[in-house]
């Protein structure tokens, strides 16, 4: 139909090569299964066949040692392999690209790559949670304030602390395990949209493939890109669990707070304040989050509105899940290592706990328990805190007679850390016996299948 080579602005700008490229290994599989399916469908003999799969095994090498070649002229990775295939084997490799389309096989190979990349993620997801659950069966009894609004709320332990970032993560995996379960669908054998007259076998070609099954609709299988929306969600919701977990070290490592420090590998000095131990492993984790969002929107974007069926659009699908995947395959390991390696200060934190304010809804609870209605009980300790603070008083100081008046003699014992948390003892809660236990049910989730 075409009689002249595309523009070189619009070849310039439809070239997709320098990114799909990170395709060629799956493209090869994807192509080495359709050679099976055309050997079923009796389209090739056997030894065509085989010559078909030698040349794209050929190519496979190349591509893992980097001596694929490519030329200028190729639009992406999908017809440069197609171009290299012919040219080794003839009118053979003519025959490579019946019954299927670039449109079925772009989002195999996608697909298989993801799957891949998923697996790395999570991986990557289930060290850092196994290295917060260790450092957390090693803190279950250190004190430090636990925060609400970032002020100081309570008292808490710091394995309680650290197993809250453990549990988000373990959702994380569970969320990307499920996902790979319906990531897991073969597109080739749809064709352009609508299959294709060569007695092809989907479901063969999904087993050669390793994938759970072959697509249900043939205009679903080219069209669908929910699979890549869904990974950025997914890796969104992780980017903002890492961030968040940066967060805390970045506060906890400030020196105005001094609760932990980093460790020397996981810290930057500053090239002009000499003095300066900056967390910036913790404020790049806390950082890349944002991209991931970003990578999400884009996509978000991208495929609002589209109609079904192939849209060259699409192509901008890949460069977002290169980038999150990326990512997260840079921020896992790094914040895994600064956990391992960060020092917290076990003193400084029992020294926070010293606040009277930590305990108010220890006292409270005390009086609910002597009988008296919460709301009243909330009333009276209020007043209390508020009479020593005209006093310039702590509660500390308070006389056994002032505690009696208070309705609560025992009140001067509550006012430690350790029993503050043994105290809140129930499922879930901080006493360093329920931190061992939610350890061991952590622990055995992130064996379990469900994540993955
Ligand atoms: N490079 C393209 C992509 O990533 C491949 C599909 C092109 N298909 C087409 N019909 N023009 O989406």
């Amino acid at each position: 139909r075409f009689s002249a080579a595309p523009a070189p602005e619009a070849h310039a700008l439809g070239r997709s090569l320098a990114f799909d490229v990170r395709l060629a290994a799956q493209d090869v599989e994807a192509s080495i299964a359709h050679v099976g399916a055309l050997r079923g469908a009796g389209l090739l003999e056997p030894d065509e066949a085989a010559a078909l799969e030698d040349a794209l095994a050929r190519i496979g090498e190349e591509v893992a040692g980097g001596t694929f070649p490519v030329n200028e002229d190729d639009e992406d990775i999908h017809s440069a392999i197609e171009r290299v295939v012919t040219e080794r084997t003839g009118a053979l490799g003519a025959k490579l690209h019946a019954g299927r389309s670039r449109n079925d096989l772009v989002v195999t190979d996608l697909r298989l790559w993801m799957l891949a990349a998923g697996r790395g993620v999570g991986e990557g997801i289930r060290l850092l949670a196994v290295t917060l659950v260790d450092r957390a069966r090693s803190t279950a009894e250190i004190v430090l304030p636990g925060a609400t609004h970032g002020r100081p709320a309570q008292v808490v332990t710091l394995g309680h602390h650290l197993l809250a970032h453990a549990w988000a993560l373990s959702r994380d995996l569970e969320r990307f395990a499920a996902w790979s379960d319906r990531t897991s669908t073969s597109a080739l054998g749809a064709g352009a949209l609508a299959t294709s007259t060569l007695d092809l076998d989907p479901s063969a070609t999904a087993g050669r493939l390793g994938f759970e099954r072959a697509f249900a609709n043939s205009i679903d299988a080219v069209s669908d890109r929910d699979f890549v929306q869904e990974f950025l969600g997914v890796a969104t919701i992780l980017g903002s669990h890492l961030s968040r977990f940066a967060a805390d070290l970045v506060r906890w490592t400030d020196p105005a707070l001094g609760w932990a420090e980093l460790d020397e590998a996981f810290a930057t000095g500053s090239s002009m304040m000499p003095q300066k131990r900056n967390p910036d492993t913790a404020e790049l984790a806390r950082g890349k989050a944002a991209r991931i969002a970003g990578d999400l929107v884009a996509v978000t974007a991208l495929l609002q509105g589209l109609p079904l069926g192939y849209h060259r659009d699409l192509q901008e699908d890949k460069e977002p899940v290169f980038d999150a995947a990326d990512t997260l395959l840079l921020v896992l390991p790094a914040l895994t290592g600064a956990t391992r390696t960060v020092r917290f200060d076990a003193d400084a934190m029992r020294a926070a706990c010293e606040d009277d304010g930590l305990y108010a809804t220890d006292l409270a609870e005390a009086l609910v328990r002597a009988g008296v209605p919460f709301r009243d009980a909330h009333r009276r300790t209020g007043e209390l805190l508020r009479r020593l603070d005209a006093e310039d008083r702590s509660l500390r100081e308070l006389r056994p007679d002032e505690w009696d008046a208070v309705g609560l003699p025992e009140g001067a014992s509550l006012l430690d850390p350790d029993r503050s948390v043994a105290a809140r003892g129930g499922p879930g809660g901080p006493s360093p016996g329920s931190v061992v236990s939610q350890a061991d049910a952590l622990d055995a989730v992130l064996r379990s299948d469900a994540t993955g």
